[in-house]
C-alpha cells in the first residue's frame, strides 16, 4: 500500500514538470512565483509584451541546447496567444567549439553542451513542442 502510495506521487510529481501542465494556465500564475527559472520569467515577459502591445514577430535561437529555454519560449507563445509566431532554431548541434580567446578563461571544453539533431527534434516532441502548419514552423539548422 506504502508502495503505491509514494508511486503515485511520483508520477504526480512527475506530470507537474511535464511541458504541458508546466506551462499551462492554470500552473503558470502560482510558477510565476515559486518555481521558474529566470530564463522562463523572462521569457514569458517578452511574450507577455509582445502580447500586449500587439507586436507580431517570430523567434529565432541561436544555440539551442537541449531546448532549455526553446520549449518554454513556444509554450509562452502559444499562452500568450502570438498565433502567428514561427520558430527557428539554430545549432551546430555538436555543442561548443574549442574554446579561443576570452572563452578560454572558463572551463568549458570541445563538444560540451552537445546535443544531436535527432535527440534535439526527440525532445521537442516529448515536450509538445510540434510543428503545426500555418502556426508554428521549427527549423533546426546545422
Ligand atoms: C550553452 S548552450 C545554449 C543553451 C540554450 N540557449 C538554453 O538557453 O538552454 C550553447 C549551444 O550553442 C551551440 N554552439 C556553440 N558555438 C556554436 C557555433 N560556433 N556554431 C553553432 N552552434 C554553436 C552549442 O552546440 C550549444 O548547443
Amino acid at each position: 500500500m506504502n508502495k503505491f502510495i509514494v508511486r503515485s506521487i511520483i508520477s504526480f510529481e512527475n506530470f507537474l514538470k511535464k511541458p504541458i501542465f508546466r506551462y499551462s494556465r492554470v500552473s503558470t500564475h502560482f510558477r510565476d512565483l515559486f518555481s521558474y527559472r529566470d530564463t522562463e520569467k523572462s521569457l514569458k515577459l517578452g511574450m507577455s509584451f509582445l502580447n500586449v502591445n500587439r507586436i507580431k514577430g517570430d523567434y529565432a535561437e541561436f544555440g539551442v541546447y537541449d531546448g532549455g529555454s526553446f520549449i518554454p519560449a513556444y509554450h509562452f507563445s502559444k499562452l500568450l496567444k502570438l498565433d502567428s509566431m514561427k520558430f527557428y532554431a539554430f545549432d551546430s548541434f555538436e555543442g561548443l567549439p574549442e574554446p579561443s580567446f576570452v572563452d578560454k578563461e572558463f572551463n568549458w571544453t570541445r563538444g560540451e553542451f552537445g546535443c544531436s539533431l535527432n535527440k534535439f527534434k526527440s525532445i521537442l516532441r516529448k515536450s509538445n513542442v510540434n510543428e503545426e502548419p500555418n502556426r508554428s514552423k521549427l527549423r533546426g539548422i546545422k
